[in-house]
């Protein structure tokens, strides 16, 4: 397939206004200078099936997904038709809804960490309400963690905004170091609430070490949680835990739960979520338990399980980690994806950075979005087909780059 005229001036000039009148902090990754400065477009129009096409009218396979959220496809038939069901009857109420607890018991039906949940908005109010539980329920404040969580206060410390008092209740430890974890806890002895870390990262956990640090925590008076945003409902319905087999005390979930809708949720142990302790804990907002999100994650485990969703995803992602990867290598260049099927993540060779961008550019110019940097996602309603024309356009783009 030949690279098309491709340009994003369009993208551009969205982007200088944006600037002018909005606080860019608030959506600073889908509109970023950085990605603009590479070729990618950073203003959306709309989007269908696996495609999305950018304020210029170019159009692209999606592999970014919203930044994970679309699971099933973008303007997906059977969640339009439940929505448009439930738009009739209501979206938010003045008391709850019956529909929570038949969404409730679908997910502990489901999930093996889930035995109670809590509803939510966003990931970043999810993870805060898994750190609020864990620490009302061990009486302790400090945290330490693994990975992104979101842009509340206590897993950005140090940055601009937050409170000294806040920053120095979160500490860090790296991805598969068992020993940096108990170095930690023993720094903080008997002052840490919980670890809470992404169970999925790179080329997922060394053997043993998510049920190292569940006995860790355990060991030291702490609770386990595990961020499950990225990977739950895509490497498992439960995510890495239930993957893994391994429970943690509390996990998170969101991103693609509701296939582009808001909503999340908070699961874990009955001995912890119905104590006394964390049924005190102030969790609730205006539009927590909002009914289109629910509607869609119902949709959304109905089709995953209809369609074999959860199989599919690992099936198209291994073949596009291979197919990517045999093109890269064969090509010389050094863009590379790693990862687990369902969540496949570039990795880029500083010292090839050029060419490796080249070849996106390439790509994008072919109406592929992949990523040089970020976890990439896959959707159901990506083909087969779809894989195996990336794959080319990996090829050519990479054939172009020495011509
Ligand atoms: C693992 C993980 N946790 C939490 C979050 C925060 O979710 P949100 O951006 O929906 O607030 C993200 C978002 O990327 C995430 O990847």
């Amino acid at each position: 397939m030949q690279a098309k005229p491709y340009t994003i001036e369009k993208s551009r000039a969205c982007l200088t206004r944006s600037n002018e009148l909005m606080v860019r902090g608030c959506q600073g990754h889908k509109r970023s200078h950085a990605m603009l400065e590479m070729g990618y477009p950073v203003f959306t129009q709309r989007a269908d099936g696996a495609r999305f096409w950018d304020v210029d009218g170019n159009e692209y396979l999606d592999f970014l997904l919203g930044f994970g959220p679309i699971l099933l496809g973008y303007n997906d038939p059977a969640i339009n038709t439940a929505l448009g069901k439930q738009i009739t009857e209501g979206t938010v109420f003045s008391t709850a809804h019956p529909k929570e607890l038949e969404i409730a018991r679908t997910l502990i039906d489901r999930i093996p960490v889930a035995e109670m949940v809590g509803f939510l908005i966003g990931g970043s109010a999810v993870t805060s309400a898994a750190i609020r539980l864990a620490r009302a329920y061990t009486g302790r404040e400090k945290v330490i963690r693994c990975g992104y969580h979101g842009w509340h206060s206590w897993t950005r410390p140090g940055e601009p905004g937050v409170p000294a008092g806040i920053t120095e209740l979160t500490l860090d430890f790296p991805y598969g170091d068992l020993n940096a974890l108990e170095d930690r806890f023993r720094e903080h002895d008997n002052q840490v609430a919980c670890v809470i870390m992404e169970s999925v990262l790179d080329d997922g956990p060394p053997e043993g070490f998510l049920q190292g640090v569940v006995d860790m925590a355990h060991r030291y008076g702490a609770l386990a949680v595990f961020d499950e945003i990225k990977v739950g409902f895509r490497v498992a319905i439960g995510g890495g835990s239930e993957y893994y087999d391994v429970t943690p005390d509390l996990a998170t979930y969101g991103k693609a739960c509701c296939n582009g809708f808001p909503g999340g949720f908070v699961a874990g142990r009955r001995e912890i979520l119905g104590s006394e302790k964390c049924q005190a804990v102030w969790l609730a907002a205006t539009f927590h338990c909002d009914l289109p999100s629910l509607v869609a994650l119902e949709v959304v485990v109905n089709e995953l399980e209809r369609r074999d969703g959860i199989a599919y995803q690992w099936e198209i992602g291994n073949r596009l980690i291979e197919g990517v990867n045999k093109a890269c290598e064969e090509g010389g260049l050094g863009y590379k994806l790693i990862g687990t099927g369902p969540m496949p993540t570039p990795k880029i060779e500083e010292e090839d950075r050029e060419r490796c961008i080249a070849m996106l550019q390439g790509c994008l110019a072919r109406g592929f979005y992949l990523h040089p940097s970020h976890p990439m996602f896959l959707s159901l309603a990506h083909s087969e087909q779809d894989i195996e024309d990336t794959i080319v356009a990996v090829q050519e783009s990479i054939a172009d780059l020495d011509s």
